[in-house]
């Protein structure tokens, strides 16, 4: 694939967005950036039209916490992310759209805010936008992880997009409501489910609401599964989906995986030491390593995050902190 001509207005367009990393806003800060970079060039040309979250507290590397990469892709009306595969895993989170499609291996899933979206290692994947609407994820990759040890492989794909082998929902139906077909065996590590739906998820929150108190330290917390194993849905990445009730104040704590945040719902703040983190919907967050910290909610709120806790409990690594101990 031919790198992308780096024009005038596009150098002007990059220089500008440096100081957003610094942002923790997303609409005031992040999103008109990226909405820009739709008019400047197209996903096809970028392969994907990917604003990368830089933490500005490493030093400038494309990463968000020590071990993984995040970016903001945006799908404008008509475009396709032509189909490629690579051995890092990527999930996506939906922020802004509605009905714009992710394939993985055959099958496309439709889009919509809230949704965890998985491409799994090594899987043909292309990204579609048939709707009228510009389309945003979060997308959250194994980039570092894969680098370290020196496994990275990437293949484009003949054509824009790969042939469509299966109805949408067929996996869903297969593996996603707590049955798996009979004689069905896992051959790859990744949870066979590539999209959890939100209104799914948001139904489980609820209910745990209603049924109990939420855990001092999590609100009430949920991890996604591979159903067919019970570990976490990818292998090198942990995804989680919490809800914190109308004024809950979680008590202090921290863990070893240092842990993108996304406000889903509501309106809220974390405290990691001495910073203050507000959020709204649409807002991104990280809490570092073994950095304590608390989440205040001044309305009932979801945050979705990832980290790279699946690699640190195979190694041995992982470990928490409840309380100021
Ligand atoms: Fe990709």
């Amino acid at each position: 694939m031919d790198h992308p001509i780096r024009t005038p207005e596009r150098q002007a367009f990059y220089d500008r967005i440096g100081p957003a990393n610094l942002a923790p806003l997303w609409e005031r800060e992040v999103r008109p950036f990226l909405m820009q970079s739709g008019s400047l060039i197209t996903a096809q040309e970028a392969t994907r039209r990917v604003l990368m979250l830089m933490n500005p507290g490493l030093g400038g590397q494309a990463s968000i916490t020590g071990s993984l990469f995040a970016g903001l892709q945006l799908i404008m009306p008509g475009e396709i992310a032509p189909a490629h595969r690579h051995t890092q895993s990527a999930l996506r989170f939906i922020i802004e759209g509605h009905g714009a499609y992710t394939a993985v291996d055959g099958e496309r899933t439709a889009m919509e805010p809230g949704d965890f979206v998985i491409t799994p290692s090594w899987t043909w994947h292309d990204h579609g936008n048939d709707t009228p609407e510009p389309m945003v994820w979060l997308d959250g990759l194994d980039i570092q992880i894969v680098n370290l040890l020196n496994a990275s492989f990437a293949e484009g794909y003949p054509d824009d997009t790969q042939p469509i082998s299966r109805p949408e929902g067929d996996s869903f139906a297969r593996y996603g409501n707590n049955l798996l077909p009979v004689d069905w065996k896992p051959e790859v590590k990744t949870s066979p489910v590539f999209n959890y739906p939100y209104a799914r998820t948001r139904e489980a929150l609820a209910a745990l609401a209603e049924n109990g108190a939420p855990d001092p330290y999590h609100g009430h917390k949920l991890r996604y599964v591979n159903p067919a194993s019970g570990e976490f849905a990818m292998p090198t990445i942990a995804t989680f989906v919490q809800l914190l009730p109308a004024g809950f104040a979680s008590l202090p704590y921290r863990m070893t995986d240092g842990t993108v945040f996304v406000c889903v719902e509501g309106e809220g703040e974390t405290r990691v030491g001495d910073t203050v983190l507000s959020w709204e919907p649409h807002d991104i967050f990280v809490v570092p390593s073994w950095a304590s910290h608390t989440h205040h909610a001044a309305k009932e709120a979801v945050l979705f995050s990832f980290s790279d806790r699946a690699v640190q409990e195979k190694l041995g690594l992982w470990r928490e902190a409840r309380g100021n101990a």
